[in-house]
């Protein structure tokens, strides 16, 4: 189904709405002023400010580093900066496991000072309590589980999750987040089978990264969507633009263009 009135603003509720109708709606992730307001430009239904930021920006290894503080600033830039879209920010390892208080602690804090629609943490049912908590408080909960990249030591690297015997696992995390609260929820590298499954179940928006066809929306990383990353693009990924290669030929000919003083022209010069 297609939908072309879309509304002013996204609220959580909408993605409710988009379930019941069938219209499929698109997530991507942004960590700066100028793509959020670019992917909010383009329609795009909810910003995730994630803590692929730590990868992606901040030039960390993997997610697990990037902190509450660190993250704001990604928050707060792309909140200022998207109208419409629903924007959600990632919760960083370490800022919800302990305990539902310090959940919603960080919960306050990142609404707080970034002025985003909501937040997002990992786990099922071992972060029920937590979403519970951060959802009674009024903020507005958005689940991850399947593959969670904060717990990529727990689950031996990159890999599918809920194949054979542990869809059932998956589907309770599932039922689990649902009945604590979320409103949606991102199935990372599910089969596509069981995340249709989820999707007819599990009674709030699902989210797909690497979990087929059948979820009521679909995300991806943005510098993966644009082909910016340098390494070889994951198997779920597709890149709707080469950016990369743009970036680094427009690099090389500003660059020659400066040895050999082509640039600045007499036009881009000021007289005294
Ligand atoms: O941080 C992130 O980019 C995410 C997506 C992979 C869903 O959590």
């Amino acid at each position: 189904m297609t939908q072309t009135l879309l509304p002013k603003k996204m609220r959580t509720a909408h993605l409710a709405e988009f379930k019941n109708s069938g219209f499929k709606f698109s997530c991507l992730t942004s960590y700066d002023q100028l793509t959020a307001s670019i992917f909010d430009e383009a329609g795009i239904e909810v910003i995730l400010v994630g803590d692929s930021a730590a990868d992606n920006a901040l030039g960390y290894s993997n997610t697990l580093p990037i902190t509450v503080d660190e993250i704001i600033p990604f928050g707060r830039a792309v909140a200022g900066a998207a109208s419409r879209a629903l924007v959600v920010v990632d919760m960083p390892f370490g800022s919800y496991e302990v305990s539902a208080e310090q959940a919603l602690e960080n919960a306050i804090k990142i609404m707080k000072a970034t002025g985003a629609d909501a937040v997002k943490l990992e786990g099922g049912v071992r972060s029920a309590a937590q979403i519970e908590a951060i959802t009674s408080a009024g903020i507005p909960v958005m689940a991850h589980i399947g593959f969670t990249p904060q717990s990529v030591n727990n689950l031996g690297g990159f890999k599918v999750q809920g194949r054979g015997e542990s869809a059932d696992a998956l589907l309770a995390d599932a039922h689990a987040v649902a009945k604590a609260g979320a409103f949606s929820v991102v199935l990372e590298l599910v089969p596509a089978d069981l995340a249709k499954v989820v999707t007819e179940t599990c009674g709030i928006a699902t989210i797909g990264i690497g979990a087929g066809p059948d979820t009521d929306g679909q995300i991806l990383v943005w510098t993966d969507f644009a082909g910016l990353s340098a390494h070889k693009p994951k198997k779920f990924v597709k890149q709707y633009a080469q950016l990369r290669e743009t970036l680094v030929t427009a690099a090389q000919q500003y660059r020659a263009e400066v040895i050999s003083g082509e640039f600045p022209e007499p036009e881009r010069s000021f007289e005294a």
